[in-house]
């Protein structure tokens, strides 16, 4: 299924046609441009040439896992604000940055009511093309990676990594850099503190090439935008960059399904019982939803939006407080919301044993260890 021209082939890998066309005759594939190749031709073609391919099948493939897909899905996509947590070393201003994003906008639309602390938060830009949003998770990028890397679906679009310009690259900054790549989520720079006197953004520049970032002003593709989280100059160019990258990830969801998402954190509430903030990445999640998350159930009784507003509904990237669980879900739990409620704890029910099941198996297997060692 597919094919290409060579003459596309050539655009697409940024290689001379001629050199393809030369590899191809030796082959006895092709011997001009306009030809068609298939698609495993035109893959061996660029791997020939050092060049990794994906197919758009592959590609949809990977999406359905990172972005909670289904086949169905992939009719009624939307587009859907990007899911963003900032990374960085320790004291290089991660909390600040936040913080001057968050009153800058979050407080500009409040009308002096107080924000609810849920773990995140969206802003709303206005663009030329009309209001957008950015959601900002509030822990640290690194959990958010791996909380659900087991599963291969991840809750991040992107990471701003944040480097103090009077510091550099530092041991946490390299793990961070690490954490992305192997996540694949698309890394923002934010060169932070350039109000100091001390600052030199240029190194830091340097420094992140020598760990395969290179900025694009010198010819690589990681957007670095030079930033104070104090005097707050160019935040706003870094949250249009964050928008610029969204775009180019392509980020999706079908909003016209039952909701599922992860449990980003939770907690009991003496006089609201548990307490889970769920970040929805497909579907929307509504109140009155029957609600699953791995041996946890219930019924959402009250959302609370991170603006501390009593919600009914939920879209795609954004994250709310649910109240009507019957426990404490795990963070990083995956939920998912069922037709009805009997389903759903049917569901939980069944989760629970395989749990249960799975810690007796450990420690059988920790006392034949013991046994083993008696012996
Ligand atoms: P941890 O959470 O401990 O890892 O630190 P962090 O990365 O959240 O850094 P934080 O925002 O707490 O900032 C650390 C110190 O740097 C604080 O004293 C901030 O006031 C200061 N700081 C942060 N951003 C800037 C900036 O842009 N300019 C200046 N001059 N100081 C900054
Ligand atoms: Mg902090």
């Amino acid at each position: 299924t597919g094919s290409i021209t060579v003459n596309d082939l050539a655009d697409r890998m940024a290689t001379p046609q001629t050199e393809i066309i030369k590899s191809l005759f030796f082959k006895g594939i092709a011997t001009n441009v306009n030809q068609t190749l298939d698609l495993p031709t035109a893959k061996m073609v660029a791997e020939e040439f050092g060049i990794e391919v994906e197919t758009t099948e592959e590609e949809s493939e990977a999406r359905k896992v990172t972005e909670m897909l289904d086949e169905a899905d992939l009719e009624n996509l939307h587009q859907r604000p990007p899911v963003v947590t900032i990374m960085g070393h320790v004291d290089h201003g991660k909390t600040s940055l936040l913080d001057y994003i968050r009153q800058a906008k979050v407080a500009q639309g409040e009308a002096g009511g107080i924000t609810q602390h849920i773990g995140a938060y969206h802003v709303d830009l206005e663009q030329e093309s009309g209001s957008r949003q950015i959601v900002f998770l509030d822990t640290p990028g690194h959990e958010a990676f791996t909380a659900m890397r087991a599963r291969g679906a991840r809750v991040t679009d992107i990471a701003i990594l944040v480097v103090a310009a009077d510091d550099g690259v530092r041991p946490q900054t390299i793990e961070a850099i690490s954490h992305a790549k192997a996540a694949g989520v698309p890394i923002v720079v934010a060169i932070n503190k350039i109000d100091k006197e001390t600052a030199q953004p240029d190194r830091v520049k340097q420094e992140l090439m020598e760990h395969n970032l290179v900025p694009e002003e010198w010819g690589g593709d990681t957007i670095m935008v030079p930033v104070s989280a104090i005097t707050g100059e160019s935040v706003d160019t870094l949250l249009e960059m964050l928008l610029l990258v969204s775009e180019v990830e392509d980020l999706h969801a079908n909003p016209d399904r039952l909701a599922r998402g992860t449990v980003i954190e939770a907690h009991l509430d003496k006089a609201r019982g548990p307490v889970a903030t769920l970040l929805v990445q497909n579907g929307t999640l509504n109140v009155g939803d029957a609600i699953v998350a791995g041996a946890v159930f219930g019924k959402v009784r009250a959302m609370i939006d991170d603006r501390g507003d009593r919600v009914e509904s939920t879209l795609p990237s954004f994250a709310v407080e649910v109240l009507g669980l019957n426990d404490v879900p795990p963070a990083g739990e995956e939920f998912e919301v069922y037709a009805d409620e009997k389903e759903a704890r049917a569901a939980a029910d069944a989760r629970a044993v395989e749990q249960r099941q799975s810690r007796l198996q450990q420690a059988m297997a920790s006392r034949r260890v013991t046994l083993n060692s008696l012996s």
